[in-house]
């Protein structure tokens, strides 16, 4: 895959569980990777209130998959498998 989009929800709920330590993502990454991963703050991606805030903070990858309870280490980890092809 040649690039992947990550947005990272920054609303109050998932602010507060922890999406601002994912934010880091980029520098965490390989230098390799770096430039291939397109990040985004976003504002509350409604998903919150789905699962009572029991799967903040939210991470959408690629427009499509969602990640629920996201930590800067998972969401590196599938952003790699993205990018080395392994799905
Ligand atoms: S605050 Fe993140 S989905 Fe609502």
């Amino acid at each position: 895959m040649e690039k992947v989009k990550v947005e990272i929800c920054c609303g109050t709920a998932c602010y507060l569980l922890g999406s601002a330590k994912i934010m880091d993502i980029e520098s965490a990454l390989p230098e390799a990777l770096r430039g291939r991963v397109e990040i985004e703050a976003r504002p509350c991606l409604n998903l919150c209130e789905r699962e009572n805030l029991g799967g903040a903070p939210y991470v959408r990858i690629n427009e499509t998959e969602i990640v629920a309870k996201a930590t800067l280490e998972g969401v590196m980890k599938r952003v790699t498998e993205l990018l080395e092809g392994v799905s």
